[in-house]
């Protein structure tokens, strides 16, 4: 009798064991099948899916630039928005790439933050079918052809305009060709497209005189903290600098503290001319009281022209390789009051 009860006893053990063992195993491959499926944009039929890969945060200009994206990529154009930041890492950027393949986004827009190392991620882009457009900067030349649109500004021309505009004052100032002008550069993260164009662009004005002496180009990233840092290094190693061309306003606001603690004085009114690029408001009113010389604008409102590439390329219409956004360049002459209460970022 014992020995029967025994044998059930191991039946009922074996049954169970099973049972929960089946129960794990469909329990399982119902996770699996859903990772595969990725049920979440698949779930976005009726409206256009844009996965955007911000470069980072690193500055004003920046901020903008991402608002400028996400209020126009909304619920209400008939967008579904999905936002990565890449906190200035090319490997996050070429991370959030793959992932909008793998969602099988719609469109993929892109601000690179340098220009090299996209060819094999835009490529996988291309196979996939998913059309990717650059914002902002550019990727290198010869991989252009894997993006099959471009928003931003003239990064070169912006070098050049800066050129132009010291020429004009120094020979406002009365600064003959026979005297030498000490120039420092900081510049921005080093492989962007815009810090490159805009060396670029200045030098080829810079070439034209030989009294321009650029004593020393440095990157300090684009942000406040490095321009103060590389600014303090170059007024530690020349004691005649003339101008400060400075890739961005937050390289910017950071060299003028460095300069100020040095006991030097800036702008149209100081010891050192300040040239930089962007415009965001708090630069502008630096232009207005005379702290900076002058500020050559880089649009970064370029979500309107993203979204209209887009609904282009929805009706099956022919788009351009580049669309450059508008431009001025701000000195204390046409910095008004109404320059200033317009200037939202
Ligand atoms: O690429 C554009 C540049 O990037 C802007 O001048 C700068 O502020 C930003 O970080």
């Amino acid at each position: 009798m014992r020995t029967n009860w025994k044998h059930n006893e191991l039946i009922v053990i074996f049954i169970l064991t099973v049972t929960i063992f089946l129960a794990v195993f469909v329990w399982g491959l119902g996770l699996f099948t859903d990772i595969e499926e990725e049920p979440y944009v698949s779930e976005e039929t009726d409206r256009i899916v844009v996965g955007v890969s911000q470069l980072g945060s690193e500055s004003g200009w920046r901020t903008a630039n991402t608002e400028s994206v996400q209020s126009v990529f909304t619920t209400e154009n008939g967008y579904f928005l999905l936002f990565s930041n890449a906190r200035q890492k090319q490997e996050n950027q070429i991370k959030a790439i793959r992932s909008f393949i793998s969602q099988r986004v719609d469109y993929i827009v892109f601000a690179p933050v340098v220009e090299n190392g996209w060819r094999t991620v835009l490529q996988e882009a291309k196979e996939a079918g998913i059309p990717v457009i650059m914002m902002d900067r550019k990727v290198e030349a010869a991989d252009q052809d894997l993006c099959v649109s471009w928003v931003g500004t003239d990064s070169r021309q912006e070098g050049v305009k800066a050129g132009r505009w010291l020429e004009g004052h120094l020979r406002k100032e009365g600064v003959t060709e026979e005297e030498d002008v000490n120039i420092v550069v900081l510049t921005g993260t080093e492989g962007a497209s815009s810090a490159i164009g805009r060396s670029m662009g200045f030098a080829e004005v810079a070439h034209k005189h030989a009294n321009w002496k650029i004593l020393e180009e440095k990157c300090a990233d684009f942000t406040s903290a490095k321009g103060k840092e590389v600014m303090a290094g170059f007024l530690r190693k020349y004691s005649d600098i003339d101008v400060v061309v400075s890739q961005n306003d937050d390289m910017t606001f950071g060299a003028i503290e460095a300069i100020r603690e040095a006991g030097r004085t800036v702008g149209v009114y100081g010891e050192i001319s300040i040239i930089s690029f962007d415009a965001v408001h708090d630069a502008l009113e630096m232009v207005a009281d005379g702290t900076i010389n002058v500020d050559i604008e880089c649009n970064p409102n370029q979500g309107e022209y993203l979204s209209q590439v887009i609904s282009m390329l929805e009706k099956g219409q022919e788009v351009e390789k580049d669309y450059y956004v508008e431009e001025d360049i701000f000195t204390i002459d046409n910095v008004t009051e109404e320059v200033l209460q317009e200037r939202n970022y």
